[in-house]
C-alpha cells in the first residue's frame, strides 16, 4: 500500500452533493485518503456525476487507493442512504463582483431542499456545509435537517487561515510550514483573521512583519475568495475550499477529535450565543464535540462580536427563505 492514511481505515460512506469543480475535488481529495469505503457524488445533472466518478475511479490503479467513488445524477438521493459524512456542496459560486450574500435566496432554496432530503436518506450523517454564503447556509441546513447542532457545521475558517497563512508565508519569504495562524468570524465581510495567533518558526507575527505589512496580509485574507474570483472570471476557488472540507470530514471519519477552525454553533463562548459562526472546534465523529475557546485580545474579541452579531441578523432572515 502506498503511504496514505489506510492504516486509519474507518471504511464508511461520504457522500458530496453537487459535482461542479468544489464538489468534484472533494470527492477526489475523499477518495484518495483511501480511508473510506465509498464516495457518492451526486449533481442534478445527469451524467456528470457518473463521468467525474468513473474519471476518478480510473485514477486508483496509478494513485494506489481502493476507495469506489459513485456517480448518482439526476438528482436522486438513491445510492446515498446511511451516509456518514453528507457535504453539501450545491448551489451557485460567485461572479466577479459579486458578493457571496449576493447568492443568498437562489442557494437558500437550493440548501434546503438538499438538507431536508440528507435528512430523509442519512437520518444520522454529519453535515458539512460549504455553499455560500456560508454562515448563512450552515444554519439552514441545521433547520432545514432538524438536525442536532453539532451535526451540522460549515468549511470556512480551514480554507481562510491557509489562505492567511499563504499570505504571511509569501511575504516572510518561509515555507508554509513554518506558519501557524488562525482566522475566525464570518466567511465574509465580518471574518477575523487573528495576528495574535500567527506565529513565524514559532515567533510572533509581530517580531516579523511590521503593523502595515500585517493589516496588508489580513485585507488580502478577508479578500482571498474574490481575489481567485477576479482572476478566474467564471466560478470560485475550489482547490484550496475541497482540501480545506475534506480534511473536516477526515476528521469526522476517523474520529480525530482534532481542533479546527470551522463554523459551528456557539452557544456561550466568548460571551456569544445563539448564532453559527467560525470558531475553533474540536471535531470528531458525531461532528463538533465542543467549541474551543482560544486567548485572543480585546480588540479581536470586539471584532468576533461584531461578525457574530452581523451574522445573526442575517442568520435570522433564513427562516423565510
Ligand atoms: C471562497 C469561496 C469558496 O472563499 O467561498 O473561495
Amino acid at each position: 500500500m502506498p503511504a496514505s492514511l489506510g492504516s486509519m481505515a474507518n471504511r464508511g460512506k461520504v457522500t458530496v452533493v453537487g459535482a461542479g469543480f468544489y464538489g468534484s475535488t472533494t470527492a477526489q481529495r475523499l477518495a484518495e485518503y483511501d480511508i473510506f469505503e465509498t464516495v457518492v457524488l451526486t449533481d442534478i445533472l445527469e451524467g456528470k456525476p457518473e463521468g467525474l466518478a468513473l474519471d476518478i475511479n480510473q485514477s486508483r490503479p496509478i494513485e494506489g487507493f481502493e476507495t469506489k467513488v459513485v456517480g448518482v445524477g439526476g438528482g436522486s438521493y438513491d445510492g446515498t442512504e446511511n451516509s456518514d459524512v453528507v457535504v453539501i456542496t450545491a448551489g451557485l459560486p460567485r461572479k466577479p463582483g459579486m458578493s457571496r450574500m449576493d447568492l443568498l435566496e437562489t442557494n437558500a432554496k437550493i440548501v434546503r431542499a438538499v438538507a431536508e432530503n440528507v435528512a430523509r436518506t442519512s437520518p444520522d450523517a454529519v453535515i458539512v456545509v460549504v455553499s455560500n454564503p456560508l454562515d448563512e447556509m450552515t444554519a439552514l441546513a441545521q433547520l432545514a435537517s432538524g438536525f442536532p447542532r453539532e451535526r451540522v457545521l460549515g468549511q470556512a475558517g480551514m480554507l481562510d487561515t491557509a489562505r492567511f497563512i499563504d499570505n504571511v508565508a509569501a511575504a516572510a519569504g518561509v515555507p508554509v510550514g513554518s506558519v501557524a495562524c488562525l482566522t475566525l468570524g464570518s466567511h465574509g465581510d465580518t471574518m477575523v483573521p487573528v495576528p495574535s495567533r500567527c506565529t513565524v518558526d514559532g515567533k510572533p507575527l509581530t517580531d516579523v512583519l511590521d503593523a502595515a505589512t500585517i493589516d496588508e496580509l489580513v485585507r488580502r485574507t478577508r479578500n482571498g475568495g474574490a481575489e481567485v474570483v477576479a482572476l478566474l472570471k467564471t466560478g470560485s476557488a475550489y482547490y484550496a475550499p475541497s482540501a480545506a472540507a475534506a480534511r473536516m470530514v477526515r476528521a469526522i471519519g476517523t474520529d480525530a477529535g482534532e481542533e479546527l477552525p470551522v463554523c459551528a454553533w456557539v452557544d456561550g463562548e466568548y460571551g456569544i450565543s445563539g448564532v453559527y459562526l467560525g470558531v475553533v472546534a474540536e471535531v470528531g465523529a458525531g461532528g463538533v464535540r465542543r467549541v474551543v475557546e482560544v486567548p485572543l485580545t480585546d480588540s479581536e474579541v470586539a471584532d468576533l462580536r461584531a461578525a457574530a452579531e452581523a451574522v445573526r441578523a442575517k442568520q435570522a432572515d433564513i427562516a423565510d427563505l
